[in-house]
């Protein structure tokens, strides 16, 4: 017998946990299932095993549960596994929980001290023939692409010398290249960041270290064809914090933002770091360069808009402050100035997160964005790490401003989508996503064209059971 989960917004409602474990095969169908649709679309989201035991957690904290959707030939199979971390089969043998607060390990019980904490419950990420699973504080896991079994813990055969590395590399279309960083190399509370590049063989090539401007969450970053892209934002850690059993982030509104940009063909010490008004930015929707012109696509909000991220000086925050609109960077490589020649404009007048583009896009100049959104003039409903569902669905037309739109029901949130690329035009393919159905606590898989988003889904695959939000999803095509 286990002890009852919190009341507390993480665990309640639709974010109450799922712990469940299932094999669902051929699911039921509204429409039709494009027969050309095959492949397999991987989920990857926290999904607490047991309740804390500090009485209280954050959302980001639990941990990690894959799902995949199998499509083959109009029909669609469910799965779904908890990654069996260290920190799992730990918590699992002992029945109850034994690790504290996230990413502090001097608030975890006596008896797991020194093992991992990783929980692998951000993003799945499929390259050079692995199924990785990310999370920004530990080492990928790797996890068969079948069964969905955890195979472990990958350090590249233990060639990788960082303990950390992003949810958010990036392919390069072109090259075939998965780019990556790292920050707080050196475990939690520790400062340095890498870059990394595995080729598309699966080796890693590369890891250079260096430091940033300060030890803040770096969530993602961009690459061009000529240039990578590390933006830095004052959601700050402190050693001495975490030592005392303190919260690992604090908003530090009094920090300007730094942008660091580094030629792909050079090194890390060719790093130019742009300081940039004091904003806040988790998820880069695309980055692509004119020559020396490098543009980095964000959502940018003007504070960190977790509500369990608290103020370094105490103060309260305004709500609206925390939500990311997408944004358009611009930096000049030519400028001398300390901002590089900064330049800021808006893409869209709605605020969202999960943005997301065509893959083949990556790096490039591009025209569609797909973004869950929140609409405010719209029920909004509690879901998800920031307790606020998007409730619709749009995508962005970066050539004429136009944003196409889909609401769901009253009684819907959506999760991150995913594009999947069918004939040679951009936005020629399918967009997916969740449809959480908060009035049957259950969720629906929606297939749309996505040349017609706004006319609905094309095909409704429903669910029997709730599907916690995600954070993040890869689509790997059939053969
Ligand atoms: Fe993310």
């Amino acid at each position: 017998m286990t002890k009852l989960f919190p009341d507390g917004l993480s665990f309640s409602g639709y974010n109450t946990p799922s712990r469940i474990e299932c094999d669902i095969y051929d699911l039921e169908v509204e429409g039709d299932v494009p027969p050309d649709l095959n492949g397999r679309w991987y989920r990857s989201g926290p999904d607490p095993q047991y309740p804390p035991y500090l009485g209280d957690d954050i959302y980001v904290n639990g941990d990690g549960m894959i799902s995949m959707f199998n499509f083959e030939n109009g029909h669609v199979d469910f799965k779904m596994r908890y990654i069996q971390t260290e920190r799992w089969k730990a918590e699992r043998a002992a029945r109850r929980s034994l690790y504290g607060k996230y990413r502090n390990p001097w608030t975890d019980k006596p008896e797991v001290a020194g093992k991992s904490r990783g929980t692998a419950n951000t993003a799945p990420i499929w390259h050079a023939g692995r199924l990785l699973v990310l999370k920004e504080d530990h080492v990928p896991m790797a996890v068969d692409p079948d069964t969905l079994a955890t195979l472990g813990d990958f350090t590249w055969n233990g060639q990788l010398k960082s303990k950390t590395v992003t949810a958010h590399p990036k392919i390069d279309p072109v090259t075939g290249e998965l780019l990556l960083f790292s920050y707080e190399c050196e475990g939690d509370g520790s400062s340095p960041m890498c870059f990394l590049i595995e080729d598309k063989s699966g080796n890693l090539v590369k890891e250079e270290w260096f430091d940033p401007p300060y030890v803040g969450m770096v969530h993602d970053f961009a690459i061009t064809t000529d240039y990578v892209i590390f933006p830095i934002f004052p959601t700050t850690m402190d050693p001495e914090r975490l030592k005392a059993g303190g919260d690992h982030w604090k908003w530090d509104g009094s920090l300007p933002s730094w942008v660091g940009i580094m030629p792909r063909a050079g090194s890390t010490t060719d790093i130019r770091w742009f300081k940039v008004p004091t904003s806040c930015g988790f998820h880069v929707i695309n980055g692509f360069n004119e020559g020396t012109i490098v543009h980095l696509d964000m959502m940018i909000s003007k504070r960190n808009g977790f509500p369990y991220i608290g103020d370094i000086a105490g103060s309260a925050a305004d709500p609206q402050d925390g939500v990311p609109y997408p944004t358009r960077w611009s930096f000049d490589m030519t400028s001398n100035a300390v901002d590089g020649g900064f330049s800021s404009k808006s893409l869209a007048p709605y605020g969202g997160e999960l943005p997301l583009i065509d893959p083949r896009c990556v790096g490039r100049d591009y025209r569609y964005a797909y973004i869950s959104m929140v609409d405010p003039e719209r029920r909004i409903l509690m879901a998800g790490p920031t307790y606020m569902g998007a409730n619709m669905i749009g995508k962005i037309d970066l050539t004429t401003g136009e944003v196409q739109t889909y609401h769901g029901t009253d009684e819907t949130s959506f999760q991150e989508g995913a594009f999947i690329p069918r004939g040679p035009g951009e936005d020629e393919g399918w967009y997916i996503n969740i449809a959480d159905r908060h009035d049957q606590n259950r969720s629906d898989l929606l297939i749309f064209d996505a040349r017609a988003i706004s006319e609905g889904p094309l095909a409704t695959a429903r669910l029997p059971i709730r599907l916690r939000s995600a954070f993040h999803t890869t689509w790997v095509p059939g053969v």
